[in-house]
């Protein structure tokens, strides 16, 4: 087996990489910079490639090592998976391909959902390709213990997501029809196990009911990040201005970090 060299050094300031197939990621960073404000943070959203979870692993492994291979040349010390997807088939590759690099993955929190359940029926709500993966079997069968698992792949979500469609009636009828499966199954907790699916989250809860508990890994995506990044023992900087970049249209990504989130933060056009 190869060792493959550590990242090299580049000229530009360390920073937090963080990429997504799109805006979904970007629910991750804002528990970043909620974590660590004075962290400069670079993230790409591979928009012209999304949805990852309606691709085939190979490709999503291939686009993951060319994005991360962006992110570290831009000085990225720490690279955050923003996407469960992502994670499932491709985490492993970008750990052989630079296995000095701290990696943090987003993985749907089957633990947490155990704990959070009263009746032991919880529902994953997640892409195709995740749901798919062999790392989400793996780790229902690790972590689900006596509860019930009750997966459902969400086609076409994340693209509405991707549109802005956060609070339409298309939005509603597909929510509808997607957690029809997890009412009849009587869970009492469901999993967002895509970081597209936070931004949608009122809705989602509307349809389910207020007495489902909806749970998201965001947060803890976060605080494992800044652990890691913490022991690098790199300082403090200055308050930092994420850089955002996009394999899509940067004026597109522009409107949606002002409408999901009143960032008033210009994002660029990114060619890999
Ligand atoms: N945000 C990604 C995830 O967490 C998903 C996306 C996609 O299908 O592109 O799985």
């Amino acid at each position: 087996m190869s060792i493959s060299p550590p990242p090299s050094p580049t000229p530009n300031p360390a920073c937090l990489g963080i990429y997504d197939s799109g805006v979904g990621g970007l629910t991750v960073l804002r528990e970043l910079r909620q974590q660590l404000p004075d962290v400069p943070m670079h993230y790409v959203a591979d928009t012209a490639h999304a949805p990852y979870g309606e691709r085939q692993p190979d490709y999503i492994i291939q686009r993951s090592l060319i994005v991360a291979e962006h992110l570290i040349s831009a000085g990225a010390r720490v690279l955050v998976v923003a996407c469960n997807t992502a994670t499932a088939h491709a985490i492993a590759a970008l750990r052989q391909r630079w296995p000095e690099l701290p990696i943090v993955g987003t993985e749907p929190g089957i633990k947490p959902a155990v704990a959070a359940s009263r009746n032991g029926r919880i529902g994953v709500m997640a892409t195709p390709s995740t749901i798919a993966s062999a790392r989400f079997a793996d780790l229902i069968a690790r972590h689900a213990g006596a509860a019930q698992v009750f997966s459902q792949p969400c086609p076409g979500l994340v693209a509405l997501i991707e549109r802005g469609e956060l609070n339409t009636p298309a939005l509603t009828a597909l929510l509808t029809e997607l957690c029809r499966p997890l009412i009849e199954a009587e869970v009492d907790t469901v999993l967002m196990g895509c970081t597209h699916y936070p931004l949608v989250q009122p809705v989602l809860q509307q349809v389910l009911g207020d007495e489902v508990k909806l749970l998201n890994i965001e947060s803890a995506v976060a605080q494992q990040a800044a652990k890691q990044w913490h022991a690098l023992g790199l300082g403090h900087q200055a308050a930092a201005i994420p850089t955002l970049q996009t394999t899509g249209s940067a004026e597109a990504l522009t409107r949606f970090v002002q409408q999901a989130f009143a960032w008033p933060l210009q994002a660029q056009t990114l060619q890999v």
